[in-house]
């Protein structure tokens, strides 16, 4: 496809309501999750994504049959290849999470390694490990990862990292202890809503996985795992993305996000009501509305779940150019994810980096420019200043968006943003 850019032009306000899709970042391991079985899954609330389509090429070229009809997958694994090529993996880091799936049916894989990443260096080093500690042999060679094991046993293994659990990581453990030999305790394990997500729907499929959002984490494997239906969660990052949207562009009618799971976005509703704005909450809706009086810039550090996630620390930055005082964040998961912050600048923001923590002290007014994106959540971020700018915002590399966001500008648009998409 031509490349496209947005253009937004500043200063709309923003009223209404938005549906939240399915998570991205649930979507992808459950359809990873497939390949454990011969039998048909059939996955609803799955987003139309880039990202996911990468993934829905992987899986057909490691001989899934995939039927698509709107948000809904059936995939079917009746026989399965274990090698994933680089040109497919290449596209997408999150492609690791194809090894637990075949390690664990096929007692092996082999999959390229995914390169550098925009928003920092990506190692699976704490993915390795824990395929080791099941009793897997791991070589990287020639750009792949390889992974054999005659069985697979059970055991306890740590995936606590330098910078905290792994998301990914434990996916990938879980997903290949579900058919091993015994008990596996996975400890350090990530407690993200989609590590839970995806342990639900492994236990549909007839996985023993218990403990899933916390840090502790027991597997009893079983001989095999049969076919299941399974609902995506809300994404709560698109969620907080349109949460910072009402913010800073809402009316008094405010902004109102459906299909979404409140207890999910703790830490950024907090966030947000810590700096002066009002929310209203309802078993699956959250509703922005404008602070009372002028809101503030707050201090805030990227955490594991729940603590506030690095998936929103972009956006956040993008809050603090309009508000008042200095707003700070720290961000401990990526410490170099903060590309966004020179581009910002371009739009009249007042920001610096010290270390790993953005500095902005919030301005009168942004401007809009041509700006570029550099991966999703900085692009969200350029989005959302754009929407608050004055004058018009061109945001280019409009692909970093199409990954993670399903229809972001007819979102907008549909609650009073005025948006082109144009080729570039
Ligand atoms: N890490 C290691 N070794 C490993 C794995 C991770 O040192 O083997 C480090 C990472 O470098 C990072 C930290 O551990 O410093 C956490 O990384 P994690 O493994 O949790 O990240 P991930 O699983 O690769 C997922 C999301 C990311 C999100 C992170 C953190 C998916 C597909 N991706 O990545 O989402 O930022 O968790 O919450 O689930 C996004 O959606 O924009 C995105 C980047």
């Amino acid at each position: 496809m031509a490349l496209q850019k947005l253009i937004v032009h500043g200063g709309r306000p923003l009223a209404g309501s938005v549906r939240i899709s399915g998570s991205k970042n649930s979507a992808l391991p459950i359809l990873a999750a497939t390949l454990l079985t011969r039998e048909t899954c059939v996955i609803n609330h799955v987003p139309d994504l880039s990202d996911l389509n990468f993934m829905l090429q992987i899986l057909s070229h490691l001989g899934c049959e995939v039927e698509r009809a709107s948000g809904t997958l059936q995939v079917k694994a009746e026989n399965v290849k274990t090698v994933a090529p680089y040109d497919l993996v290449r596209k997408m880091r999150a492609s690791v999470c194809v090894l637990g799936p075949l390690l664990g049916r096929a007692k092996e894989a082999t999959v390229a390694l995914p390169g550098g990443c925009v928003i920092g260096d990506r190692p699976i080093d704490l993915h390795l490990r824990g395929f080791e500690g099941l009793g897997a042999m791991v070589r990287v060679e020639g750009g792949d990862v390889r992974l054999f094991a005659s069985q697979l046993r059970g055991d306890e293994i740590n995936l606590r990292g330098k910078y905290g659990p792994t998301v990914l990581g434990t996916d990938n453990i879980m997903m290949a202890a579900v058919l091993a030999e015994g008990r596996t305790v996975i400890d350090g394990a990530a407690a993200e809503p989609e590590v839970v997500d995806l342990a639900n729907f492994l236990n549909k499929m007839g996985a023993k996985i218990t403990g899933a959002g916390t840090r502790r984490i027991v597997i009893d494997g079983v001989p095999e795992l049969h076919g299941a239906e399974h609902d995506v969660i809300p994404d709560r990052i698109e969620a907080g993305t349109f949460l910072v949207a009402g913010a800073m562009c809402g009316t008094r009618e405010g902004v109102k996000l459906r299909n979404v799971q409140p207890e999910h976005l703790t830490a950024v509703t907090d966030a947000l009501v810590t700096m002066g704005y009002r929310l209203a909450f309802e078993p699956s809706t959250i509703t922005v509305l404008p602070a009372e009086r002028a809101s503030r810039g707050i201090t805030l550090s990227t955490e594991p779940y729940p603590g506030f996630p690095t998936d929103m620390q972009a956006q956040m930055c993008a809050l603090f150019c309009c508000t008042e005082g200095v707003g700070t964040v720290t961000e401990n998961i990526f410490p170099q994810r903060f590309m966004h912050l020179s581009e910002l600048k371009r739009m009249g923001a007042n920001a610096r980096l010290e270390g790993a923590t953005a500095i902005l002290q919030g301005v009168d007014r942004l401007s809009g420019a041509p700006v570029m994106a550099s991966d999703l959540r900085a692009s969200a971020a350029l989005v959302l200043a754009g929407l608050r700018a004055e004058g018009q915002t061109e945001i280019s590399r409009v692909y970093h968006i199409d990954r993670g966001y399903e229809n972001l500008d007819d979102k907008l648009i549909a609650l009073g943003a005025e948006i082109e998409r144009v080729r570039a």
